[in-house]
């Protein structure tokens, strides 16, 4: 057996995160940096990215941050390509950014499908497609992509963003095939309700904007009524496992969809 430390660590890895300036995105930014990895941060919003590479780099870890719309082919690529003008190449992916989707299937419009599609499949597909020859140039590496527990569990309004997230799956299953020969792994998160701006979004807000404290308990109490552990997840719940899955301590594992939702679909 290794290094504990070095095998969980990523010490003079490069790592590309998108999503970065808020929730699970920050959180997978933050302890990869921590971890050792030297981190480019992609985000819509450049300014909220920034804010992140900057507070990881007055903690003395290193980071830079571009404006990037997963959605564009030529952002997703100039993310990737900035990994290597900065830092010297590509181990890491991490395809995050993603937003949710409301609305019967009855009443989907096209604009809005393909709105959807474009940020939730095709920016990770994109990003996919940009990592794989700077991985292989290195002898391989580790993707992480973000599908959803709403891959298991049908709610109504909420079909388009779960035929995306159901595509991260499928898309993480093939490419895992096509790619292992040359020391690339792929794997996908699939986390149930973890407490981010993208859960908070429905909540009822009071005459100033903020959240209403009841609606919060309410939802964080159903949500943790799903779980055995009686649990909601945290950023840093997914992050650890994102440091875990970019590690060589899951060398064994590829084409995998890892279910950390406090076991909500287990019982199901
Ligand atoms: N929070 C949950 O309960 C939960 C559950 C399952 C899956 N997810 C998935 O996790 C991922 C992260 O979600 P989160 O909960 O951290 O949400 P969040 O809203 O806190 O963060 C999403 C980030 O993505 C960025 N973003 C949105 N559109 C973008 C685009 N076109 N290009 C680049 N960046 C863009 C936003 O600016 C934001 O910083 C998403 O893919 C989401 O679908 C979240």
């Amino acid at each position: 057996m290794g290094d504990l430390n070095e095998t969980f660590g990523l010490a003079g890895r490069i790592a590309v995160g998108t999503g970065a300036a808020s929730g699970i995105g920050r959180a997978v930014a933050e302890i990869l940096a921590e971890a050792g990895a030297q981190v480019v941060l992609g985000d819509l919003d450049a300014e909220g990215a920034e804010g992140v590479a900057k507070s990881i780099r007055e903690r003395g870890d290193a980071a830079v941050a571009q404006g990037c719309n997963v959605g564009s082919r030529e952002e997703v690529d100039a993310l990737v390509d900035r990994a290597a003008s900065e830092f010297g190449g590509l181990d890491v992916l991490c395809n995050v950014a993603g937003v949710p989707a409301d609305g019967l299937v009855e009443s989907l419009t096209d604009e809005e499908v393909d709105r959807v599609f474009a940020i939730n499949l095709k920016g990770t597909l994109y990003g996919c497609q940009a990592a794989i020859p700077r991985m292989a140039a290195r002898g391989g590496g580790s993707i992480i992509n973000v599908s959803s527990g709403a891959i298991d569990l049908p709610v109504p309004g909420f079909s388009l963003y779960s035929m995306t997230k159901a595509a991260v799956a499928q898309l993480t299953h093939s490419l895992a095939q096509e790619v292992g020969d040359r020391g690339i792994r792929v794997n996908a998160l699939a986390p149930g309700a973890t407490i981010t701006n993208f859960t908070k979004r429905r909540l009822e807000r009071d005459e100033d904007g903020k959240i209403d404290q009841a609606s919060f308990d309410q939802f964080v109490g159903s949500m943790e009524s799903m779980s055995p552990l009686g649990l909601v997840g945290e950023a840093s719940d997914q992050g650890y496992l994102v440091l875990y899955l970019a590690s060589d301590a899951s060398r064994f594992c590829t084409g995998q969809i890892w279910r950390s939702n406090g076991g909500a679909t287990t019982g199901r």
